[in-house]
């Protein structure tokens, strides 16, 4: 079944220039989910910095209104100074996630991966909240079905998407009377490199309780978030939108 969208497409949902002379921070925007919010937000004519690891390796193509940084989350300092460098912030991306399956039962691993999904989160929507303030600006956590249920195998990965839909819902108390918006996506199954760790078998039964009877793409991921961030959700603030291809109705 083909996909009924196309990065392309973008501009046939939102007006071409919608978020232009806006600018949009994105973690983990040097691969899958983030970097093709990076592409989605800069084909809408804003200017973008897509943050991650690997970034010499990103499936984006660096230019005057996209820049591709190396950065690593984790690291307070760098975080908080890549954001607080910014002249000025329209809207914050939080996409940075790992997995590390069953490591996540020995407590380093958990920690690593507490700190990845969700610490570095809070991290950087405190060092940004100022820029956003200023601009009526808004945030995007990036959730998961994983929010919702729990993995015995992935405990952390879990637990962090699980906290992320809460601090969706508190950053957006925090912010709401400053007209800072505060909403998540929670996506369903995704083709991107992080869906490889998935084996066959794995993949097989996820896709028995897909409704919509496929994976979804990153772009698809991408728009949802883009709507969130448009004054189309200027009343929407500390919700959570599944794009799941309706996994969660079933
Ligand atoms: P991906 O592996 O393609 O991308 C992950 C991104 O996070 C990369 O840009 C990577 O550099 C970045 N990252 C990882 N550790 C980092 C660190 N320490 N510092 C800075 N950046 C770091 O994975 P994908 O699928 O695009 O995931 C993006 C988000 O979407 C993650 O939060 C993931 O949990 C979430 N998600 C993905 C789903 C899927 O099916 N692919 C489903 C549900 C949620």
């Amino acid at each position: 079944m083909s996909i009924p969208f196309s990065a392309e497409g973008a501009a046939g949902t939102f007006r071409p220039d919608l978020f232009a002379g806006q600018t949009v921070f994105i973690t983990g925007g040097t691969s899958g989910i983030g970097a093709a919010t990076a592409q989605y937000f800069h084909m809408l004519g804003a200017n973008v910095v897509a943050a991650g690891l690997a970034a010499i390796a990103a499936p984006i193509e660096q230019s005057e209104r996209l820049k591709i940084i190396e950065l690593d989350v984790t690291d307070r300092t760098e975080l908080e100074g890549a954001i607080k460098a910014l002249p000025q912030l329209d809207h914050l991306i939080l996409c940075a996630g790992i997995s590390l399956n069953s490591d996540e039962l020995e407590i380093d691993s958990f920690r690593r991966v507490l700190e990845v999904n969700l610490v570095s989160g809070m991290t950087a929507a405190m060092a940004a909240a100022p820029r956003l303030i200023r601009q009526g600006g808004s945030i995007v956590t990036v959730a998961s079905m994983y929010a919702y249920f729990g993995a015995s195998e992935r405990p952390a990965y879990a637990a962090s998407k699980g906290g992320v839909i809460q601090l969706t819902k508190s950053l957006a108390q925090l912010f709401a009377k400053d007209g800072v918006r505060v909403n998540s996506v929670a996506p369903g199954w995704i083709e991107t490199p992080l869906a490889k760790n998935l084996d066959t078998k794995t993949k097989g039964v996820i896709m028995q309780r897909i409704p919509a009877a496929r994976w979804g793409a990153s772009e698809e991921v991408a728009a949802v978030i883009a709507f969130l961030c448009s004054p189309a959700a200027s009343y929407l603030t500390g919700a959570t939108l599944p794009v799941d291809g309706g996994y969660l109705t079933s």
